[in-house]
């Protein structure tokens, strides 16, 4: 397999007319941090409250910042809260993650491809296709998308047009307005490198990440992308109703051919 490729996540073909993607983000699982207990509980309340769903999600994927500093402690208890899930999980590798540990706190998740640098595939047995990517820059805390991930997400795209596509990733490719730095990847030539591939191929119906720990939207070309608030609720950021104060906040991602996808903010744990 070439560096930054695509292999195929897929176990079976199974195809239905409509698809449900549970979002979770940013829960930064960090077991020195006094306010770590309340996390570890707001990442149990969304795991929770997913598994109540009714229809359960086909998937759920957490956009990056699983753990705060990347130890592997963290990653098992990250894992042993995530175990919990009926869907299957799939994980994209945020700032604070740090690839090598993710992938060993995660040995059954063969996506994680322990021979690749990037920790980026795709998912194809769903009616929508799946592709997560790996922004990660080696030094800072900002996005990065070089030619060689710019290549093989081309080539991820052309390989399939017939299905609708969703892109998850951890650094939004638009402008965050309200944040303190909008533009979130670490040079504009990355940003837009990554959004004319995406310009490229009309398949791809919407686009999901985190890194922003605030619930916000923007767009690239035609495609729709959002950013989900940080499970975190001490990190969250934005102006939310008192009632959701302190609840962990996650999206749900319905999808049909007639809509595109339909997202619904979702408190964990109240009804
Ligand atoms: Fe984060």
């Amino acid at each position: 397999m070439r560096e930054g490729g695509f292999p195929s996540a897929s176990r079976c073909l199974l195809y239905t007319a409509t698809m449900i993607i549970a979002q979770i983000s940013d829960t930064h699982i960090d077991l020195e941090n006094p306010l770590g207990v309340d996390r570890i509980r707001n990442l149990k309340q969304c795991v929770d409250d997913i598994n109540g769903l009714d229809p359960l999600p086909d998937v759920v994927v957490h956009t990056g910042d699983l753990t705060n500093t990347g130890k592997p402690a963290e990653y098992a208890e990250a894992n042993r809260i995530l175990s919990d899930l009926r869907p299957p999980l799939y994980v994209t590798a945020g700032n604070r993650d740090e690839r090598t540990a993710l992938r060993a706190a995660f040995p059954a998740y063969r996506y994680l491809l322990p021979e690749s640098h990037f920790v980026q595939y795709r998912v194809d047995e769903f009616p929508v296709r799946l592709i997560i990517l790996d922004t990660l820059t080696e030094d800072t805390n900002k996005g990065d998308f070089c030619a060689i991930r710019a290549d093989s997400l081309s080539v991820a795209l052309a390989d399939d047009v017939s299905k609708p596509t969703a892109i998850f990733m951890h650094h939004p490719p638009f402008e965050v307005v309200e944040s303190t730095y909008p533009i979130q990847f670490e040079s504009q030539e990355a940003m837009a490198r990554l959004s004319a591939v995406l310009n490229r191929h009309g398949h791809v119906v919407g686009a999901f990440c985190g890194h922003t720990h605030r619930d916000t939207a923007g767009r690239v070309g035609d495609v729709p992308v959002s950013s989900t608030p940080s499970v975190a609720v001490d990190l969250r950021l934005g102006d939310y109703p008192d009632a959701v104060r302190s609840v962990p906040l996650y999206q749900v991602h319905r999808y049909d051919a007639a809509q595109g996808f339909v997202s619904e903010l979702r408190p964990a744990g109240l009804n």
